[in-house]
């Protein structure tokens, strides 16, 4: 399991207030249990999640792995995309900058954070083959790329992982981007694994919705209504086992043929003491067909 920092920028607009000192204890307390690998970028609060995470590996840089991201800027509103630049001179530039603020002279995983339609592909992946040979990063990476896209970028050089939104509530990656990662031996970061929360269970028809979720169409009106019947039932299965939903979403991700891991946001400590329950046991046939069933359909 990994674990996401894109809360961790504390821009309280898109995900409401986070504390700073929580950030780094619960990145602590995520590599105390194992957890080896932490996603963030640049965007994420305009380089103030990669300067947590600065703090934190500093003093443990060889025993995590950081996956960090290049080419969007960050948005006015977190919530909406920010404008994407994925030419050679800011592929460079935006690298120094996160070394910098990583506090570090490599990354582990340089990924391209969205595509972006305005810059070929091949000099994209020219720049990112740059970096990789003069060792400042040690894989190539892609995210929120289609499987045509990925294999453009494949033309121009090797591409070592994917990002892609993968969840029980968005489970689209499982029919084409997990197959090809495993087809073209990319290893495979499902990201949004608990559906920005909705998968734990906490949330009722009378939660506040704000910031990122509000603009989400899995928290609105009858999808939003239809979700929590399933997180219900989901939690009545996880019951049975000793677990938390958030724990059996958790599982039901790294369990799926091509996932190599599942990039997880978490907030505070506790919440990661919770989400590593995910891992360590295993859920009966029987019960992975009760939730295909319970997940199928709109
Ligand atoms: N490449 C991309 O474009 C992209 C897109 C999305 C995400 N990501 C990466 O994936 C990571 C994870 O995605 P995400 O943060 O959007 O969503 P997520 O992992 O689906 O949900 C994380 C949120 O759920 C809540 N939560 C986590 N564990 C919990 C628990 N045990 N009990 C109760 N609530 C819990 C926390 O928020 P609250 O406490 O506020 O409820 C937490 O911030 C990001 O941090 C980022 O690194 C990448």
């Amino acid at each position: 399991m990994s674990v996401g920092t894109w809360t961790m920028g504390g821009d309280a607009s898109a995900w409401g207030r986070v504390d700073d000192n929580e950030s780094i204890a619960t990145l602590e307390r995520a590599l105390d249990l194992g957890v080896n690998l932490i996603d963030t970028a640049p965007s994420y609060g305009a380089g103030h999640a990669e300067e947590i995470v600065g703090k934190v590996i500093h003093e443990r840089r060889e025993s995590v792995l950081v996956a960090t991201k290049c080419g969007l800027l960050p948005s006015d509103k977190s919530y909406t995309l920010g404008e994407r630049y994925l030419t050679r001179e800011r592929i460079i530039r935006e690298c120094e900058a996160s070394l910098r603020r990583l506090r570090t002279d490599y990354i582990d995983v340089y990924q391209c954070h969205w595509p972006d339609p305005q810059t070929p592909i091949s000099e994209t992946m020219l720049a990112l083959r740059l970096l990789l040979e003069q060792g400042k990063i040690r894989a190539l990476g892609l995210s929120n790329y289609s499987c045509e896209q990925v294999a453009a970028a494949m033309e121009f050089g090797p591409v070592h992982s994917l990002q892609p939104t993968f969840s029980l509530l968005q489970r689209r990656a499982a029919e084409d981007l997990l197959p090809f990662c495993a087809e073209h031996n990319i290893a495979a970061l499902a990201c949004d694994t608990l559906a920005r929360g909705l998968l734990t269970g906490k949330l009722t028809e009378d939660s506040r919705i704000m910031g990122v979720r509000a603009a989400d169409p899995e928290f609105i009106g009858a999808r939003y209504r239809r979700n929590l019947e399933r997180v219900a039932k989901l939690a009545r299965i996880a019951v049975n086992y000793g677990k938390t939903v958030a724990q059996l979403a958790i599982h039901w991700v790294i369990r799926h043929p091509g996932v190599t891991s599942a990039v997880v946001g978490a907030e505070r400590p506790s919440q990661i003491v919770e989400n590593a329950g995910a891992v360590g046991w295993t859920l009966d046939p029987e019960d992975l067909t009760s939730i295909e069933t319970l997940m199928a359909g709109p």
